[in-house]
């Protein structure tokens, strides 16, 4: 392995690890001999992705946590000093969406259910601060650390009917910036938080919307592909190499970016 690229030996918690994206990326570290923390909120699934990663190597734990629960993510913590001896990076990947916080093809804009827009702002929003905020103690102790969020490309463009999840990946950006900010000022240049913002990616909360049982596109899938110049969505290893990059000195100098993963779709204006 280059050394600028080297993450072996990083211990690294990754939230919603027992999903596609973060999951992938996950496994993706220890296999580059990351020591994994697979951290979700759901006991079944993260057994699951600990048989998974056993088999990859010893170098990883789970944690079973809600991403919105503030001391069962300072447990966490402690458990994971407790076996790994420090945390060298964290990656917020849980999050998502909900039916109610959209507006339906059949709704009014006026009728969004505000308990789900309030729902889906916190598992984005508030569930990438709480545990940057938990985890981050370490990287100011330590003087080194590195955080990664999940954006979206509906943190900058309009995406139709969906405005909770717009509203939360845009305040990530947001976050990101500032958090990139006054970690660098108060513990120095080698606390690191930086995004990445996915394109469009096929997962179990968009499969519906976007691709038919033939695996033909729907309307809004094919609107989508329509709008991204390698006319295609993207294939969840290809969300890998950033993070990878992101986490290791070949980014040293980079802080409070958020990276497109999205073949194009941020740059083309559709025409
Ligand atoms: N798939 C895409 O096209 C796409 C595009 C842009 C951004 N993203 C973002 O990338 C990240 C990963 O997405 P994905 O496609 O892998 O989704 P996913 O649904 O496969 O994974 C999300 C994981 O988060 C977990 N989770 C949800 N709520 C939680 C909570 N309160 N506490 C702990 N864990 C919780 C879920 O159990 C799930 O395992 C998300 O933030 C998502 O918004 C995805």
């Amino acid at each position: 392995m280059n050394e600028l690229f080297d993450v072996s030996g990083k211990v690294i918690v990754v939230t919603g690890a027992t999903g596609i994206l973060a999951g992938g990326a996950a496994q993706y570290l220890q296999k580059n001999g990351a020591k994994v923390v697979y951290l979700g909120r759901n006991q079944e699934r993260v057994d699951k992705a600990i048989t998974e990663a056993e088999a990859i190597s010893p170098d990883c734990m789970g944690v079973t946590c809600d991403v919105l629960d503030e001391q069962g993510l300072e447990a966490g913590y402690s458990n994971v000093v407790d076996k790994f001896g420090r945390v060298d990076a964290l990656i917020n990947g849980a999050g998502g969406n909900m039916p109610g916080a959209t507006i339906g093809p059949d709704k009014e804009i006026f009728d969004l259910d505000l308990k789900d827009y309030s729902k889906v702002m916190d598992l984005n929003l508030k569930g990438t601060v709480v545990p940057t905020l938990v985890f981050g103690k370490a990287f100011k102790e330590q003087g080194t650390g590195c955080v990664i969020n999940f954006s979206s490309m509906s943190s900058t463009q309009a995406l139709t009917r969906v405005l909770g999840y717009s509203n939360a990946k845009a305040a990530i950006d947001n976050f990101t910036r500032w958090m990139a900010t006054e970690m660098a000022l108060k513990y120095g240049d080698k606390v690191r938080v930086n995004a990445v913002a996915p394109g469009f990616f096929i997962s179990k909360q968009n499969k519906a919307l976007l691709t038919n049982e033939d695996g033909t596109f729907t309307k809004r899938g094919q609107q989508v592909i329509n709008k991204t110049p390698f006319k295609r969505f993207g294939k969840q290893e290809e969300v890998y190499g950033a993070i990878h990059y992101l986490l290791s000195d070949a980014s040293s100098f980079v802080t409070g970016t958020v990276i497109a993963v999205d073949g194009g779709f941020s740059s083309f204006c559709g025409v």
